[in-house]
């Protein structure tokens, strides 16, 4: 029997109970809904709805149900919907005629919203709090990178030589605009929405304000039907995991491709790397690779929320109850895989000699050759049709680009040293550049910036 049985006559359908029951995913916010109740209780006392042994008979007994929960002896019976069901149910054996006013003046509308509120708000400060330590990992990389230089790609073509510190810092700079995003998530979602009721409020004298300040929230709804069918804190959630998880998407392909033979820019720690059921010689970057598939997922998690969010009607509607799979899953996923990454990313070895090595072909400098004719007053372009011009004659004739730049009389052996390995990233020096000088100062900021940061999740709560 169901707590809502009163308006119906006979037993609900197994098939019912079967397509409807949440309990299995919803069980983990039994301490949020724990929390929620309590308040709850403390507010109808502070109403006058409850006395004071009542308010501590039911404070007493959720403290039982809690230990039952956690000592795992808490026995889920057939008719318990969801968490928020279960809990009442065993309040109510428990407690007797005082549990059954445990639910006065509140729907589950109302509490799985504070609930799931309750539970965003503590994860997302995690995940922030992750990519954090995770955004550490790549500023000591950065660190211990001093002026290793690889090549720069556009459209995966070697383009220009980069500081190694550099290309970490651009993933690491990707990181900072996801905690940006969700701090700014946390706080707008930073609302109890207790008090709402199914819809509408109440005719009883509770004080939403009051609940919302012993929840630890930041502040109350301000419309009861939005409270209660408000599901975009879970969607701006999902979509700050999917862009977050994208980035470690792409940080993940670089490394497949920088640990292949073809680069071998990177040897993965054995720890960090996997064998072939088959092929004896093999090491696998799957966890790199997974942190590119499971982006996939979690941007279906955002995709199929908001196509469940887009038709409903004011208020509540049952649809609503789809919004707890995705979010929890996109939230294990991305703790999981900052986890991992940030491992593979910490042991990885990097390999100097073949970074620069594929970095000191001699056409990566052709646009600091260009530069150096602007310099001496040679319009940029003719200067780069002049330097295009070598480039594809030394690849025509077999004749090292070096010679031809010697021979060439506008530019001779003062243009050749531009040449030499390592001197083009050099000359890379304006602000936010990939040259050692840029890259320090840049380095600099980004301490500070994630020193900010650190206290702005901290500040969460
Ligand atoms: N398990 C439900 C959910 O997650 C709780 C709310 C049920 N409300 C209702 N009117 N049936 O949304």
């Amino acid at each position: 029997m169901t707590l809502w049985h009163g308006r119906l006559r006979g037993d609900t359908a197994d098939a019912v109970m079967d397509y409807s029951v949440s309990l299995h995913v919803d069980r983990r916010l039994a301490g949020d809904d724990l929390a929620g109740s309590r308040a709850h209780v403390r507010g109808l006392g502070r109403a006058g709805l409850l006395d004071d042994e009542e308010v501590a008979t039911l404070l007493g007994t959720l403290d039982a149900v809690e230990a039952e929960l956690e000592a795992d002896t808490f026995a889920f019976g057939p008719g318990d919907e969801d968490i928020h069901t279960a809990v009442e149910r065993r309040v109510t054996e428990l407690a007797g005629d005082v549990g059954a006013k445990l639910h006065t003046g509140r729907s589950r509308n109302d509490q799985v919203a504070t609930d799931l509120r309750l539970y965003a708000k503590r994860e997302l400060r995690a995940v922030a709090a992750e990519v954090l330590a995770f955004q550490e990992v790549l500023v000591t990389r950065a660190q211990e990178a001093g002026d290793v230089y690889l090549p720069g790609y556009t459209h995966l073509q070697r383009a220009q030589p980069v500081l190694l510190a550099h290309h970490l810092l651009a993933h690491a700079w990707a990181l900072a605009r996801d905690v940006d995003r969700l701090v700014a998530t946390v706080v707008r979602l930073d609302v109890s929405t207790l008090g709402a009721g199914a819809l509408a409020g109440s005719s009883l004298p509770l004080d939403p304000d009051a609940v919302a300040a012993d929840l630890g929230f930041a502040g109350r709804f301000e419309n009861s039907l939005d409270a209660v069918s408000d599901r975009d804190f879970v969607a701006e959630a999902l979509f700050d995991l999917a862009l977050l998880g994208v980035h470690l998407s792409r940080m993940g392909e670089e490394i497949v491709l920088w640990s292949s033979d073809e680069f071998g820019f990177v040897v993965l720690d054995d720890a960090f790397a996997t064998g072939s059921s088959m092929l004896p010689q093999k090491k696998n970057p799957d966890v790199a690779e997974l942190a590119r598939g499971k982006s996939g997922r979690l941007i279906g998690n955002l995709t199929g929320l908001l196509v469940t969010l887009k038709g409903l009607p004011l208020a509540y509607n049952r649809d609503l109850q789809e919004d707890k799979e995705p979010l929890f899953d996109s939230v294990d996923q991305t703790r999981l895989g900052l986890s991992a990454l940030a491992g593979l990313l910490s042991t990885v070895r990097v390999d100097p000699a073949r970074m620069q090595a594929a970095a000191d072909g001699s056409a990566v400098a052709a646009v600091d050759l260009a530069e150096w004719l602007v310099e001496r007053g040679t319009p940029f372009r003719q200067a780069h049709a002049v330097v295009g011009g070598l480039v594809h004659d030394s690849i025509e004739r077999h004749v090292p680009l070096a010679e031809l730049v010697e021979a060439h009389p506008a530019l001779g052996a003062e243009a050749v040293a531009l040449l030499e390995p390592g001197v083009a990233v050099r000359r890379r020096t304006t602000p936010g550049s990939a040259g050692p000088e840029a890259v320090a100062i840049q380095l600099g900021r980004f301490v500070h910036r994630l020193e900010a940061d650190r206290i702005r999740v901290t500040a969460l709560g």
